[in-house]
C-alpha cells in the first residue's frame, strides 16, 4: 500500500492557496481538464491557477503530500494514479469507497479527501444531454478495469433491470460484480467472455465500452446486431473512441463519446472544491466541435 499523506504535514502547512489547483498523470499534455475548469471558474468570477502535472509512480504520493502542505486546494487524478489517490487519502465519500479509486482529492479540515466523480459524470450525461433514463434498461458495459469500478456502483443506483459485463479476463469481471452485490444485493449483474459477444442472443438497451482498447488502436469484436438498437456509449473520446466510431459506421441507433462525461465529472470535481454548480453544456459543445475538426 502507497503511503498515506498524514495528516500532520497538513497542520503544518503555511499558505492556503483556494486558486491552486491542478491534474495529475502520466501522460498529461493533452489533457482538456485545465481548459474545462478555467471556463467553469470564469462562470463565477472566480480566479483560478489550475495547472497539470506529469508523475511518476514513486512520486505521486510526495507530491499530493507536498502540493497541499504548501496551500494547495484540490486535485483532480487521472490514469494511471487513480488507486494511489484512494490510498493516499485520509477519508474518503462514499463515492471513492465504492469504486477503490478516486479522481478528486481536497483538502479539508479532517485532512486530504477523496471522491471519485467519474460514475456520477457519467450517470449525469446520460440522463440530462442525452435523455437516456437508466430505470428498467439492459445495460452491457465490455471491460472490467479501474474505469469499469468507477461507474458500476452509480449506474446500478438508478436501478437498471439488469447490467452484464463482459471482458477478456472474465475472472475480473467476476470479482467485481460480487464487490457489486455486496452494495446492491437486488441488482441482477452477470458476466460474459467477450468472445461470446459475437453469438449472443441477448438485448442490450445500453452498451458501454470501458476497455483501454482504443487507445492501442484496437476495436471490441461483436455482432452489429447488438448496437443497431442500443445506444452506444464508449468512455474514450477523440481518436480513441474507436468503438463509437464502429457503433456508428455500423449504424447504431445513438452513439456517443466520453467527452460528456468528461465535462460533468469535472463540473463534480469543481462543486466539491468551491460548492459552485457549473453549466456544462457551452464548454461541452466547444469541445466537441474542435475535436470533430481534428
Ligand atoms: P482503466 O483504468 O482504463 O479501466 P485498466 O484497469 O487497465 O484501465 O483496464 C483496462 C480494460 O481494458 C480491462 O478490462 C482490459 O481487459 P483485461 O481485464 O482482460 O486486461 C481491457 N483491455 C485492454 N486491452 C485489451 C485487449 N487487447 N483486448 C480486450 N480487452 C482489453
Amino acid at each position: 500500500m502507497a503511503p498515506r499523506c498524514a495528516n500532520t504535514q497538513l497542520a503544518n502547512r503555511v499558505v492556503s492557496d483556494p486558486t491552486r489547483l491542478a491534474v495529475l498523470g502520466n501522460p498529461i499534455d493533452h489533457s482538456l481538464s485545465p481548459e474545462i475548469h478555467q471556463q467553469f471558474a470564469a462562470q463565477f468570477g472566480r480566479q483560478i491557477n489550475y495547472g497539470k502535472q506529469r508523475l511518476e509512480s514513486e512520486g505521486f504520493s510526495d507530491f499530493v503530500r507536498q502540493f497541499f502542505a504548501s496551500g494547495g486546494a484540490g486535485l483532480n487524478v487521472t490514469v494511471p494514479f487513480k488507486i494511489q489517490a484512494y490510498e493516499c487519502a485520509d477519508w474518503h465519500d462514499n463515492s471513492a469507497l465504492q469504486a477503490g479509486a478516486a479522481n478528486t482529492l481536497s483538502v479539508t479540515d479532517e485532512g486530504i479527501g477523496a471522491w471519485n466523480t467519474d460514475g456520477l459524470g457519467l450517470v449525469n450525461d446520460l440522463i440530462s444531454r442525452h435523455g437516456f433514463d437508466l430505470a428498467h434498461k439492459n445495460i452491457l458495459i465490455i471491460g472490467a478495469g479501474g474505469a469499469t469500478q468507477g461507474i458500476l456502483g452509480p449506474l446500478l443506483a438508478r436501478q437498471p433491470a439488469a447490467v452484464a459485463v463482459a471482458n477478456r479476463t472474465e475472472a475480473k469481471a467476476t470479482g467485481i460484480a460480487r464487490q457489486a452485490l455486496l452494495r446492491y444485493p437486488q441488482c441482477s449483474i452477470s458476466v460474459l467472455g467477450l468472445e461470446e459477444l459475437s453469438e449472443t442472443g441477448e438485448h442490450f438497451d445500453l452498451i458501454i465500452n470501458s476497455t483501454s482498447l482504443g487507445l492501442d488502436g484496437g476495436q471490441v469484436n461483436m455482432h452489429p446486431r447488438l448496437t443497431s438498437s442500443a445506444f452506444c456509449y464508449d468512455l474514450s473520446y477523440g481518436q480513441s473512441a474507436r468503438f463509437a466510431k464502429w457503433a456508428r459506421a455500423t449504424g447504431a441507433g445513438m452513439v456517443a463519446d466520453g467527452l460528456g462525461m468528461l465535462v460533468e465529472q469535472a463540473a463534480l470535481s469543481f462543486s466539491i472544491w468551491f460548492g459552485d454548480q457549473p453549466a456544462t453544456d457551452e464548454i461541452y459543445q466547444r469541445l466537441a466541435e474542435r475535436i470533430d475538426n481534428d
